[in-house]
């Protein structure tokens, strides 16, 4: 029997990476540790930074792989948060970042999918060996397929021809596809590219008050399953 799925219903998901799959802000504490009390503003500054650089470089067709601007990203905030950064912490931070802890929920959600035969994959800025280790780091390589990468196109989201991978990859209209990020601004990008969209958010954050919605938004990843009932 078909699922009481929502129109148009989905036939596979792409997830975004940094933010949603892995848990970018768990540097923080690494950080913390290194400057005490800085530990959240570095963090957070540094993962603002590091988008600013990815519209930066793309725009003005510098592309550059995510890795190093996570570096350049890294590299700023020290220096705007006025703290010497020495190449033994940057490394430690780097390797942190490389390593990232994966929300709790998500291993029950991309193996329910398996189970109901959803093709689950990624589409994100990281660049293909980062993605690599970040999947098998988290135990997600029997989970995830296809990774698809901005490398590919030496632009980074939210340029159409990055959201473009998604269908091209998977052989279906985009939204056909449910692309998922907690990223505010990558789920209106994805939106505006036609994708059906949830975004997982997190933190609570306001909507980007631009005139579009995401088709769902949530609060954990979980809500994904919603959009497969009974599958
Ligand atoms: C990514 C960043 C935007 O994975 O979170 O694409």
């Amino acid at each position: 029997m078909m699922p009481k799925a929502p129109s148009p219903a989905p036939e596979a998901v792409l997830f975004d990476a940094y933010g949603t799959l892995f848990d970018v802000y768990s540097v923080g504490l690494a950080a913390e540790q290194l400057f005490a009390g800085q530990g959240t503003a570095l963090a957070t500054l540094w993962r603002d930074k590091q988008i600013e650089y990815t519209r930066l470089c793309s725009m003005s067709g510098q592309y550059r792989p995510f890795w190093e601007l996570t570096r350049a990203g890294l590299r700023f905030a020290a220096l705007r948060l006025g703290l010497v950064l020495e190449r033994a912490a940057e490394d430690r931070l780097m390797n942190q970042y490389r390593h990232l802890s994966a929300f709790p929920e998500n291993r029950e959600v991309l193996a329910a999918l398996r189970t109901r035969g959803i093709r689950a994959g990624i589409l994100s800025n990281g660049d293909p060996e980062m993605l690599a280790v970040a999947v098998k780091s988290a135990g997600f390589s029997a989970l995830i397929d296809p990774v698809l990468s901005a490398h590919a196109v030496q632009r980074f989201k939210t340029d159409p021809a990055v959201y473009a991978l998604g269908p091209q990859a998977l052989g279906l209209p985009a939204h056909k596809i449910l692309f998922v990020s907690s990223n505010g601004w990558d789920a209106i990008g994805a939106t505006w590219y036609g994708y059906t969209t949830l975004w997982v958010n997190r933190a609570g954050a306001p909507l980007e008050q631009l005139d579009t919605e995401p088709t769902r938004t949530g609060r954990s990843l979980r809500e994904v399953l919603d959009f497969f009932p009974d599958a």
